[in-house]
């Protein structure tokens, strides 16, 4: 069976409630005809969740929170929990982007917890690795997005383990205009690949492992045409419904 194409859009600390839902309801527009071919998500602000999972309900595009805490509930002021994200009408959840990893404190284990409490909650986590800068320079690429792989998905099985995507995000390729070349980008996902199945065996083939990082609709179609590259997690490009609704197109 060939993986179903997965695209979700990020749009991080972006729009306020109406334009999420103004935003939501153009992109159900341009995107009705691609059901069945592409699975898609977007990832509003928790503030705009809900609002976001009202417009799009009976389409074909599925919301995502953009992380959840690892608690059920308690004293943990501004965090969120996956049951609240799960009740506000995520299916899915983002987890370990790197804006989380650089400027919140996250480190393999809380993505870890995380993991384990959105899979609980019934959320399907896309789970982001990738190396800095410096990481890809001094060419411990593999062995970061190793450690980042194995330190998230710990405790997780071939059963569940098949549900997940996971989003190599080369840290220096985000929200720069630089994206990984098709080819650096395919080594890594093949690599991941490998340990997944080293970890869950033949059902690392149905995981899905989307590329992100300025990934704009000029260079998707060429992206997505790797072997390795089962989708994408768009940043800057998903909060434009053309932009995105191109991408989402770019395989034909
Ligand atoms: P970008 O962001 O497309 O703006 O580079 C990607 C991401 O952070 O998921």
């Amino acid at each position: 069976m060939p993986r179903k194409t997965f695209v979700a859009g990020n749009w991080k600390m972006h729009k306020t409630t109406a334009e999420s839902v103004a935003l939501a309801r153009e992109l159900r527009q341009l995107l009705a005809q691609v059901r069945d071919r592409v699975q898609i998500a977007v990832a509003p602000p928790f503030t705009s969740l809900h609002p976001v999972a009202q417009a799009l309900e009976g389409s074909n595009l599925e919301v995502a929170g953009q992380t959840c805490h690892f608690e059920v509930q308690g004293a943990f002021t501004g965090e969120v929990s996956a049951p609240m994200v799960r009740e506000a009408g995520a299916r899915h959840v983002i987890l370990g982007h790197s804006e989380r990893r650089q400027f919140f404190g996250e480190t393999d284990e809380t993505v870890n917890k995380r993991v384990h409490a959105a899979l609980k909650a019934g959320l399907l986590p896309i789970v982001c690795v990738g190396e800095t800068l410096q990481e890809r320079e001094g060419n411990r690429t593999l062995e970061v997005v190793s450690r980042q792989v194995k330190g998230a998905l710990a405790g997780i099985g071939a059963d569940v383990g098949k549900t997940f995507t996971l989003a190599y995000e080369p840290v220096w390729a985000i929200g720069t205009g630089k994206t990984a070349t098709s080819r650096q980008a395919q080594e890594v996902h093949a690599h991941v690949r490998s340990l997944l199945k080293e970890l869950w065996g033949a059902a690392a083939d149905e995981v899905r492992i989307q590329y992100g990082g300025s990934v704009k609709p000029d260079n998707a179609a060429e992206l997505l045409s790797q072997p390795d590259i089962d989708g994408a997690l768009v940043g800057g490009a998903s909060l434009k419904a053309a932009d995105f609704a191109a991408i989402v197109k770019a395989k034909g």
